[in-house]
């Protein structure tokens, strides 16, 4: 209806949040004189926070993905019953802050018409704008690390004009922004490059959020925005907002979280722990991860027989990062200890089912071998709860395995991806119950070898 319904409905102003392009410039400048002449008060500010251009060029800065920024900012601010003339300060101050810069793998095309431009499949370009106008660069498709590091490093070169310039120290909020086409695996992937690269700089990483927010059709592409951030722009942000497409991040500072950081550094508590791992147990884990990684082809075959024969593999990987873990680390010596981080190791970096099975029996048995109960009666009550404890969660009856994993043949699998198979076609033994009754019998003979 008219600018003048939305001034009478109680606004006491309209803020025009231009992207810098011509098209748009004189268009919403007409909009802001038609609706100056109906009574409105209306201001303009212009977004142009495109970080890929060295030196001024014809186009301008364009206006990116740091729009939302303003949006959500401005938004908050007239929430908090800012005047109009408030808002376009403020907004204006921050904008000297904001920077972007994209890069895509592909063209983006308007339905029904040709490629906006040709990208050969193997190369990527840097700098484009999201209605598929050239970028600045191109070249051939690296990792999405170094990617990250290119774009960064671009937007923050003092050579450039249109850098931002960030200290040491700084805080930054950080949009990793889909222009289409990207898996959310993608853009995971991106989104942690970015952090780490963010940090090595030594910036603060105050919020993080990703997704698609400015997207430029199917672009197979991503564009990173750097906002710099002190208390009151955080502020801002974090307002709640009933926008459906505003994630609404609470107080979420990404620096120093758990992703930055090598997994294993969960395990160095265990360094607290009490004495050092008695030989009889060193060398009965020795030989456990041992024999798994002998049997990893072994494993696999039966497991390509049923499952998706990786069975052999995930063993491994979790043997061999005991074996890590074991020269690189001071090893409790109480056994329940022991098995609590050897859950948390397993859980980390085997993962998958079985992960989360021999963390699940390690976990529950961890607390029948504490202090001064780390005898034989001690040990079969950890064995009996840790056996109980998978048997609650999960069906497929892995006791056996002690008692001769050949009578798995015989089992009907009920959970787990060999539960898609067809019974009549399972005659191999199960992997996992081969696998740990390998590692029963080799602490067996461990044991054996100590006292023979
Ligand atoms: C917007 O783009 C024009 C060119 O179209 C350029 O002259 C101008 O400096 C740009 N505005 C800003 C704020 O960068």
């Amino acid at each position: 209806n008219g600018p003048a319904d939305l001034h009478t409905a109680g606004a006491s102003g309209v803020l025009l949040i231009v992207k810098n392009y011509t098209g748009d410039r004189l268009n919403f400048g007409l909009a802001a004189e038609q609706a100056r002449n109906h009574g409105v008060t209306v201001d303009m500010v212009i977004v142009a926070e495109d970080c890929a251009f060295e030196r001024p060029s014809k186009a301008g800065r364009r206006g990116l993905c740091g729009t939302i920024f303003i949006h959500k900012l401005a938004g908050a601010l007239a929430e908090e019953g800012a005047s109009l003339d408030q808002i376009v300060a403020k907004v204006t101050e921050v904008l000297k802050g904001i920077g972007t810069l994209g890069v895509s793998l592909s063209p983006c095309s308007v339905p029904g018409c040709l490629p906006s431009f040709d990208l050969p499949p193997g190369d990527m370009e840097l700098g484009l704008g999201i209605h598929g106008e050239p970028g600045i660069k191109r070249s051939k498709v690296a990792s999405a690390d170094e990617v990250v590091k290119t774009m960064i490093d671009h937007m923050t070169n003092p050579d450039s004009q249109s850098h931002l310039p960030l200290k040491s120290g700084e805080s930054v909020v950080v949009c990793v922004n889909n222009l289409g086409a990207l898996s959310c695996l993608e853009l995971a992937v991106v989104t942690r490059a970015a952090i780490i690269c963010l940090e090595k700089q030594g910036l603060v990483v105050a919020r993080v959020m990703s997704g698609s927010f400015m997207t430029s059709l199917e672009m197979a592409g991503v564009s990173l925005t750097l906002m710099q951030a002190n208390d009151e722009t955080l502020r801002l942000f974090d307002a709640k907002t009933g926008a459906p497409a505003w994630p609404n991040l609470g107080c979420v500072c990404a620096s120093g979280r758990s992703h930055t950081k090598d997994p294993s550094a969960i395990l160095q508590s265990a360094q607290f722990f009490s004495g050092p791992l008695s030989p009889v147990m060193r060398s009965a884990l020795e030989r456990v991860c041992s024999t798994l990684l002998e049997k990893q082809e072994e494993l696999n075959a039966l497991d390509r027989a049923a499952g998706d024969g990786d069975c052999g593999n995930t063993h491994a990987q979790a043997a061999r990062a005991i074996q890590d873990w074991l020269q690189s680390h001071v090893v409790p010596g109480c056994p329940g200890k022991l098995l609590s981080v050897l859950a948390g190791l397993v859980q980390e970096k085997m993962g998958g089912s079985s992960g989360a099975l021999y963390s699940l029996f390690l976990t529950a048995a961890s607390g029948h071998v504490t202090e001064g109960h780390g005898d034989a009666a001690g040990w079969a009550r950890a064995m009996h709860a840790g056996t109980q404890a998978m048997r609650r969660c999960v069906v497929v009856s892995l006791t056996k395995a002690t008692l001769g994993a050949e009578s798995t043949r015989d089992l009907t699998a009920r959970a787990g991806r060999a539960s898609y198979i067809a019974a009549e076609r399972v005659t191999l033994p199960d992997p996992g119950a081969v696998a740990v009754a390998a590692i029963f019998t080799a602490v067996l003979e461990s044991l054996q070898g100590m006292t023979s």
